[in-house]
Formats: structure tokens, C-alpha cells, sequence
């Protein structure tokens, strides 16, 4: 039998295939995988494994709610399923079509300091290009326009990272309590006190500690430890970023200084990102 057969003839009795309850709607490179993987750990969690791109990618939103339910993993009455899709932050039409499928559904973002995640994107797909053996832009190249010497905000990685052009969308639909912002930074240096925010917002006792987690000098992460298992996150995650020259890195900070300010007081929160 093909998994998908195979689950569906013998999943636990008293299990079903159930609507999230939780998704982390974004940021694309802001560690939306550890997260999700991380909050995995909790027993009353159960994780959709894959992105969804329901509601984002028209031709599966066509294919209709029974269809989504059907992409869950199975889980007991007093699990939450949580589903993960990055891309949901930036596309327009995603928070009015999650509210028509509950609009009281608690949503996380996961936010990073604006400048390290254009890095962090333009290494994806710069690896990305690599593997098909297509050679690529210097980033400097794409950041700056060449004409003005300032920051190219046509350049799709800058223009992600201006979060509150897209929060703003989100707040039109949700309300802010519904909404728990997870520091994609912190995430990376404690995820326990991170993921301690996020049993609390889902209404879960607080089972994750340090002993789920060690410290893996080679990868430079912390990975996950249940038991005698060992698992860091796929090598996708957690690349050195290209050398990038400071007076860019500078222009960058300055760029997104205000667009961060205005985040903040929409928020109601402020990071250190400078
Ligand atoms: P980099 O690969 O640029 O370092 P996403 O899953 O949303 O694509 O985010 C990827 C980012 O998650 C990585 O960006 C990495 O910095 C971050 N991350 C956070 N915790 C991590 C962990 N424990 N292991 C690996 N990467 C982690």
C-alpha cells in the first residue's frame, strides 16, 4: 500500500483528520521549519508534515475545504493540528479565505530582523540556481539599483521583508490577539523560551524544555532530541549567507529602519533590529 493508503486504512481508532487550529502563516526564512517542528515535539500537537499552499495556489483552493481537511494528519479530539505555509503572509487574498474556514483560528508569524532575511532568501535561491547549474546575480547586484545607488525595492526579498505592508492586511481580518508573533532570532538562541510562548498562545500545558533540544557545533543550530533520537533540520536550513559588502548591510538598516518602526507601533511590539 501506497503511505497515504496505508494511514488511511489504519490510523489510531479515536483519530481523525481535522481543520488546523493553528497556522504559521510566515515569514519565508524566518524559521517557520524549526518552529513548526519544534512545537511538533509537544504530544498534543500533530504537525501537516508538508506545505500546504491551500490558500494560496487557487488551483487547490478550487479543490475545496474537504480537500484541505483531507491533507491533516490524523489526530486525537484533544490534539491541535497546526499547518505551516510561509507564502500565506504575502498573498493577498489568504487571511479573508482563512476566515471564511474560521475566522476565531489562532495564527503565528514567526519575524526576523528585516535585513538578515533578505540575506537569508537571496542564499535559497542563490542554492537554488546553483543546483540547476545556473550561475547567479552577486547580491549587491540585486539590492542596489544601479541607477540611484539606493535600495532596489523591486527586488521580491527586500520588498518581503517590509512587514507591515503585508501585517497590515492581516489585521484588516484578524484581531491582534489572534496573532502570535514568534523572534525568528530568538528562535535560533533559545527556542525553548520561544516555544514556551507558543504552548501558552495554543493553550498547552508547558511540556518542551532544554532536554528536547542540544546544541550541534557542527550545524551551528540547536536540533531536537526525544528520547534517543537525534534530528537537526534538513541542510536547506541554516546556510552561511554570502559575504556581503557592510556599506550594503548598512543601506539595508537604514532602508528598513522606518518600515520597522512602523511595524512596531502596529504591533505593538518592538525588536532589536538595527
Ligand atoms: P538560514 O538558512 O538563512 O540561516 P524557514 O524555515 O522559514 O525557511 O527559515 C530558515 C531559517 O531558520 C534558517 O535561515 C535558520 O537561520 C533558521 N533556524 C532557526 N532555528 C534553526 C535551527 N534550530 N536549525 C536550523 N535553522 C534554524
Amino acid at each position: 500500500l501506497e503511505q497515504d493508503q496505508f494511514s488511511e486504512k489504519f490510523h489510531p481508532v479515536g483519530t481523525k483528520r481535522r481543520f488546523p487550529q493553528c497556522i504559521i502563516f510566515g515569514v519565508r526564512k524566518c524559521g517557520t521549519r524549526a518552529l513548526l517542528e519544534f512545537i511538533g515535539l509537544h504530544p498534543q500537537v500533530q504537525n501537516a508534515e508538508h506545505e500546504m499552499h491551500f490558500f494560496d495556489e487557487d488551483e487547490k483552493y478550487n479543490l475545496g475545504l474537504e480537500w484541505y481537511r483531507k491533507q491533516m494528519p490524523y489526530s486525537y479530539p484533544e490534539q491541535i493540528t497546526v499547518e505551516k505555509s510561509p507564502r500565506y503572509f504575502i498573498t493577498e487574498k489568504v487571511p479573508e479565505r482563512i476566515s471564511i474556514m474560521n475566522s476565531t483560528i489562532k495564527l503565528i508569524v514567526v519575524l526576523r530582523n528585516p535585513t538578515t532575511r533578505v540575506l537569508s532568501d537571496y542564499t535559497q535561491v542563490y542554492y537554488n540556481k546553483l543546483a540547476k547549474g545556473v550561475t547567479f546575480q552577486k547580491i549587491e547586484e540585486l539590492v542596489i539599483d544601479p541607477y540611484t545607488g539606493e535600495i532596489n525595492t523591486d527586488y521580491k526579498a527586500v520588498r518581503i521583508s517590509i512587514y507591515h505592508h503585508h501585517f497590515e492586511r492581516w489585521l484588516r481580518v484578524f484581531k491582534r490577539e489572534q496573532i502570535l508573533i514568534v523572534d525568528g532570532d530568538n528562535l535560533i538562541l533559545d527556542p525553548v523560551s520561544e516555544i514556551k510562548h507558543v504552548e501558552s498562545f495554543l493553550g498547552l500545558e508547558h511540556y518542551i524544555t532544554q532536554d528536547n533540544f542540544y546544541f550541534n557545533k557542527t550545524r551551528g543550530f540547536f536540533c531536537k532530541k526525544q528520547g534517543s533520537m537525534e534530528k537537526c533540520l534538513g541542510a536547506t536550513k541554516g546556510r552561511p549567507h554570502p559575504g556581503t559588502h557592510p556599506s550594503v548591510i548598512r543601506k539595508l538598516n537604514k532602508f528598513f529602519k522606518p518600515h520597522n518602526e512602523k511595524l512596531f507601533k502596529m504591533i505593538n511590539r518592538t525588536f532589536k533590529w538595527s
